[in-house]
C-alpha cells in the first residue's frame, strides 16, 4: 500500500469526522435524562418525579419560543445548570428543534 493511499484514507477519516453531526438525541439521553427523564416527562423510568421540569408537556412548550428555551440551556436556569461549556448555540438551536419539540408532539 502505498503513501498516497494512505494519505487518502487518513483524510477521508478526517472528512468524514468533521462533517458528522453529534447526535443530540443521544446527548440528550446521557446528559439531560437524569433530570428530565428518557421521555422528557420529568420523571424516571420507575415513574419517579425527577428535579427537572416536564419537557414533554404540550401546553407548557407552547408558550415558550425557541430562543427562550435555547436561552436557558446554554446559560442554565434556577436548578437547571449551564451547558454552554459542552454545546454550541446551533447545536442548541438544534437540539430545541429536534429532540426537546418533539418530545411534546409524540405525548399529547
Ligand atoms: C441537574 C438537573 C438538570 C439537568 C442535568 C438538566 N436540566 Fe433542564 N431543567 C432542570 C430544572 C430544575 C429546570 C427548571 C428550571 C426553572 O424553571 O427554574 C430545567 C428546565 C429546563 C428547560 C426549561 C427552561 C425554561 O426556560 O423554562 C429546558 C428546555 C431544559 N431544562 C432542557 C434541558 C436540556 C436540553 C438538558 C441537557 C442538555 C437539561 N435540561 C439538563 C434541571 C436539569
Amino acid at each position: 500500500m502505498g503513501f498516497k493511499v494512505l494519505v487518502l484514507l487518513f483524510g477521508g477519516a478526517l472528512a468524514m469526522s468533521a462533517a458528522e453531526p453529534r447526535d443530540l438525541k443521544v446527548f440528550f439521553q446521557r446528559t439531560c435524562a437524569a433530570c428530565h427523564g428518557p421521555d422528557g416527562s420529568g420523571r424516571g423510568s420507575s415513574g419517579q418525579k425527577l428535579p427537572g421540569r416536564a419537557l414533554s408537556d404540550a401546553r407548557w412548550q407552547s408558550k415558550e419560543k425557541d430562543s427562550d428555551l435555547a436561552k436557558s440551556i446554554l446559560k442554565g436556569k434556577g436548578g437547571m445548570p449551564a451547558f454552554q461549556a459542552q454545546l454550541s448555540q446551533a447545536e442548541v438551536e438544534q437540539l430545541v428543534a429536534e429532540v426537546i419539540r418533539p418530545l411534546a408532539a409524540r405525548k399529547k
